[in-house]
């Protein structure tokens, strides 16, 4: 692991924002587990599931676990903080991520209609053109900012592209999107962050309004028309509907995809023969980023809140209680996985929780695992490494992602 954490100071357990989760979560997360795998935390206020078994029940429990960020315990946090910004509100309340059923169902099984895996698999030629556009230019150069030369720009045009925003608003498009994910994955909301993701929001719905409205009359072959076209017994999706979880599937796809090919790069780093085995074998490249979701995924953990009273593992949740479901930590649980700590791009089986599970379970994970397969395999052929230079790996002070603050490489060709 990537483990530059100072190792004597003594560990508060319920620091989750302290110098031990941020840095080293395998083992800070592991000692939560050894307590109990649904724990209380105090500081946070809340139960925090480490455990693999635990995780699944949970997320499987969509009655009793609510992910409605506007009732309940989060409902205060969310509106004091961000009440007078009222087209960020507006539209982050119409994300189906964060709607229970029925109204999840309504969005989701329209929304699925326009993002199939046929529709993901298209892309395969362009996303590989694209991998070779960015790659290619790296060769042989010691300087490389992985996340502007690659990992932020690969997963915003794909999105882009697939949505079928024009090609002129990418680069609008990129920095409204990394507003927007400061708003969302970072912990503590200052004005600042707020006021800047009230004027992306705005600036993401005058861009995406227009299109949408074009393409009730004039469908292309891309998302927004899926969406827009989709019915399901005389149900369709708003406007409205549509321009926010268009937003939702630029941000939820952006910051992810990048924290993936980040991640996993600073993985195979630290295990050049894993790097060696997957140049020799390019068919790995699935396993491989199955892997990468598994020992060092994107997201640490999901939010949720009991709406009645339940149990999780051995612990009585009450109604109100707040629940944070660490995937990160169910993916290195030992009793759901084999030396868990060990990072084996031929891991079978694999099943991780780095997508989430249950009806929330990733919307865009094709897309992902589509991107990433492409990036790790032409890489791998194409470089002997990638040697990760950056003196000291930092990882942003958030409770949500697993993403670094920066990442730079030099791309050995022999
Ligand atoms: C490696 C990359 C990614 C990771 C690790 C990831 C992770 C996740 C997780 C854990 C959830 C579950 C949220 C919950 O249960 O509360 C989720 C949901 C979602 N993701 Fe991803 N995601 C990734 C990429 C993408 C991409 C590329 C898209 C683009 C469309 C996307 C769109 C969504 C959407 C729309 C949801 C909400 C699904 C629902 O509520 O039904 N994600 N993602």
């Amino acid at each position: 692991m990537p483990i530059d954490a100072p190792t004597s100071a003594p560990v508060d357990l319920d620091d989750l924002l302290g110098v031990e989760a941020i840095n080293d979560p395998v083992r800070y997360y592991g000692r939560l587990r050894e307590v109990s795998p649904v724990l209380w935390n105090s500081r946070w206020n809340g139960w925090i599931v480490t455990g693999y078994d635990e995780l699944i029940a949970a997320y499987k429990n969509h009655e009793q676990l609510s992910s409605d960020r506007f009732e309940g315990p989060f409902a205060d946090q969310m509106r004091t903080s961000a009440s007078s910004y009222t087209q960020l509100i507006t539209f982050l309340s119409n994300f189906f991520v964060w709607k229970d059923q029925p109204y999840h169902t309504h969005v989701r099984t329209l929304v699925n209609k326009a993002f199939t895996p046929r529709s993901v698999e298209r892309l395969r030629p362009r996303v590989q053109e694209l991998v070779r556009e960015l790659a290619d230019p790296m060769a042989d150069r010691k300087d490389i900012d992985f996340f502007a030369e690659f990992a932020f720009t690969l997963p915003v045009i794909v999105i882009a592209e697939f949505l079928g925003v024009p090609h002129e608003a990418r680069e609008d498009v990129k920095v409204w999107s990394e507003e927007l994910g400061a708003v969302i994955f970072v912990s503590g909301n200052e004005e600042e962050r707020l006021r800047k993701g009230e004027i992306a929001m705005n600036n993401l719905v005058e861009l995406l309004r227009p299109i949408v409205r074009a393409r009730r009359t004039d469908p292309r072959d891309d998302l927004l028309s899926g969406m827009v076209q989709a019915e399901e017994r005389g149900d369709f999706l708003s406007e409205d509907e549509v321009i926010a979880n268009a937003i939702l599937m630029v941000f939820a796809g952006h910051e992810t995809t990048m924290n993936l090919l980040s991640n996993g790069i600073v993985a195979f780093d630290r295990h050049p023969d894993q790097w060696e085995r997957l140049r020799a074998s390019p068919d790995l490249a699935r396993p491989a980023v199955e892997e990468v979701l598994r020992y060092d995924g994107p997201i640490r953990a999901m939010a949720r809140w009991a709406r009645t009273p339940m149990k999780l593992g051995d612990q009585q949740i009450g109604e109100g209680d707040r629940v944070l479901l660490v995937q990160y930590a169910a993916n290195h649980d030992p009793k759901a996985f084999l030396d868990p700590d060990r990072f084996d791009i031929g891991r079978t089986p694999n099943r991780h929780a780095g997508f989430g599970y249950g009806i929330h379970m990733c919307l865009g994970a094709p897309l992902a695992r589509l991107e990433a397969s492409e990036a790790y395999a032409y890489l791998t052929q194409r470089y002997s490494a990638l040697e990760v230079v950056t003196p000291e790996l930092r990882y942003n002070t958030t409770m949500v992602a697993r993403s670094l603050t920066g990442l730079q490489v030099a791309a050995h060709l022999r």
